[in-house]
């Protein structure tokens, strides 16, 4: 009789875990029923083995050329470092129309707004904005390519870093723009010698 007892038990005891865990029917316990299962059930690739759906057909998959870890650092300098001690170096980009133009399309982009269409800090955000300091100034005159660098990739003071917006590149093509600036601002004699040349002459289009 004990023994009956016992084993009715045992059985009932059975089939409720088996009705919690396995049936299905309560959601959300170990393995529940699953309508729609899409993604819950994806082919984890093994380290190391063959791999149908790669294409080198190896699990073991190499980062894509270019690749950048997270936690690299390619610009060694913070925004702690101001840009006065950062070394002179200058802009590897060619000084050429296109670099020219893709400056100033950059530059009418990102900094318009703040330092204004010729560098005179007279952008339409200045008001509620504080006004920023002249780019044509004799002190960034005076700044190496790669100070300006700087201030653009980590910002200065008031001013927001640029650097994850603006490409490496379009950085550059920006500061030859920005020399464009200070040339136009303060020409010297064999430039205006050259404008005055240059004007008259049918307008170069592309
Ligand atoms: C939101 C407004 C704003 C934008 C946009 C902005 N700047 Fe600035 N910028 C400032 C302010 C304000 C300062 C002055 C910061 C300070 O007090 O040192 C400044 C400073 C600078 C300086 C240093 C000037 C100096 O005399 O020390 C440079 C160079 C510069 N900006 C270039 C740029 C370039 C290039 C862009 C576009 C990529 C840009 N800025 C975008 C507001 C802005």
């Amino acid at each position: 009789m004990i023994a009956r007892i016992i084993g009715a038990l045992v059985l009932v005891g059975l089939f409720c875990y088996w009705f919690t865990f396995h049936s299905g029917f309560i959601p959300y316990a170990h393995n529940p029923m699953q309508y729609m299962p899409n993604m819950h059930r994806a082919v984890a690739l093994k380290p190391e083995r063959a791999s149908p759906i790669t294409a080198s057909g190896s699990s073991a998959l190499v980062p894509p050329v270019g690749s950048v870890a997270r936690t690299a650092n390619p610009y060694p300098y913070s925004r702690e470092t101001a840009a006065a001690d950062v070394p002179a170096k200058a802009n590897p980009l060619p000084k050429t129309r296109e670099v020219l133009m893709r400056g100033k399309k950059m530059y009418e982009t990102h900094c318009i707004v703040c330092h204004g269409p010729s560098g005179m800090g007279d952008g339409t955000v200045v008001g509620p904005f504080p006004k920023p300091p002249l780019l044509v100034s004799d002190k960034l005159i005076n700044f190496a390519d790669s100070q300006i660098f700087h201030v653009i990739t980590r910002g200065q003071n008031t001013m927001y870093p640029y650097g994850h917006k603006v490409r490496v590149e379009d950085r550059w093509a920006i500061i030859h723009y920005v020399r464009a600036l200070q040339l136009a601002y303060n020409p010297s004699a064999e430039d205006m010698s050259s404008f005055k040349e240059m004007v008259g002459k049918p307008q170069e289009t592309k």
